[in-house]
């Protein structure tokens, strides 16, 4: 049995005074949430607020991106150490806007897995298909792809340690939402290549669903047998919003 996992992606929204709001917002209702993991991944600035915030309670924090080295001249760049730092123990790795705007590889994502295992970080690793690669029949070649890059990296017993989140880009941010059988279809091809490497492993790996889910369709979509629970993004930012999705699971 999968425990459900409710990630929050905050992407680069907050202000002092808005990460205040929301996460003693979510601190409030946590108690009523009695089955998911729930994760919310702030900017880097605002690491060290949440973690103050959310010490003692159940609300996990994760950054949303790292570079792969210990330290040096990286300027604008944060290490894993420096996200353990502020307690933090997971981190978004390749979200498709890293991909698509800083030109984050394949590899460059590998590369970032690994370093998050390396240093005891969960990587929350995103992969999903561009909306022309869908339509064109090409969706099992992509994921296969982003998947398998990964694994030739750290092998597959690394997914012990590894929540994937498989994040359709044309559902990203559009309110469309992938609907819940072409997300259960895709997530059971995503399981399947995991277990043409390791049956077992494939079997407790989370996927998550990441792409407009919200309140109103979290229920359909986690109830799905291959959907382990959620990536969030705008309905992340709402308190309200953000915990009605962590009960539906
Ligand atoms: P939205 O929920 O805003 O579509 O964003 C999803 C996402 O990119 C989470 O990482």
């Amino acid at each position: 049995m999968r425990q459900t996992i409710v990630a929050g992606n905050w992407k680069m929204n907050a202000s002092k005074e808005t990460v205040n709001t929301l996460v003693v917002g979510i601190l409030e209702g946590l108690h009523n949430v009695k089955n998911a993991k729930v994760i919310v991944c702030a900017s880097s600035p605002y690491l060290s607020q949440v973690e103050a915030l959310a010490v003692h309670s159940q609300l996990n924090l994760g950054a949303q991106d790292l570079n792969v080295n210990a330290s040096g001249a990286f300027t604008g760049e944060i290490s894993a150490d420096m996200i353990k730092d502020f307690g933090a123990e997971y981190v978004i790795v390749g979200h498709s806007e890293r991909r698509s705007l800083y030109g984050e590889t394949d590899e460059i994502v590998a590369n970032k897995v690994k370093a998050a295992l390396d240093n005891d970080l969960t990587p929350l690793f995103c992969i999903g298909e561009l909306l022309e690669e869908r339509e064109s029949g090409n969706t099992e070649a992509v994921v296969t792809r982003q998947i398998n890059a990964v694994i030739a990296k750290v092998g597959i017993e690394a997914f012990k340690n590894i929540i994937v989140a498989y994040e359709p880009v044309w559902a990203i941010g559009t309110g469309v939402t992938a609907t819940p059988q072409q997300a259960q279809d895709t997530h059971a091809f995503i399981r399947s290549l995991l277990a043409e490497n390791d049956a077992d492993i494939a079997q407790t790996t989370p996927i998550l669903y990441g792409g407009s889910m919200n309140p109103a369709n979290a229920e359909e979509l986690i109830a799905c047998e291959d959907i382990d629970g959620g990536l969030i993004g705008g309905a992340s930012l709402k308190a309200e919003d953000f915990l009605s999705i962590c009960k539906a699971g």
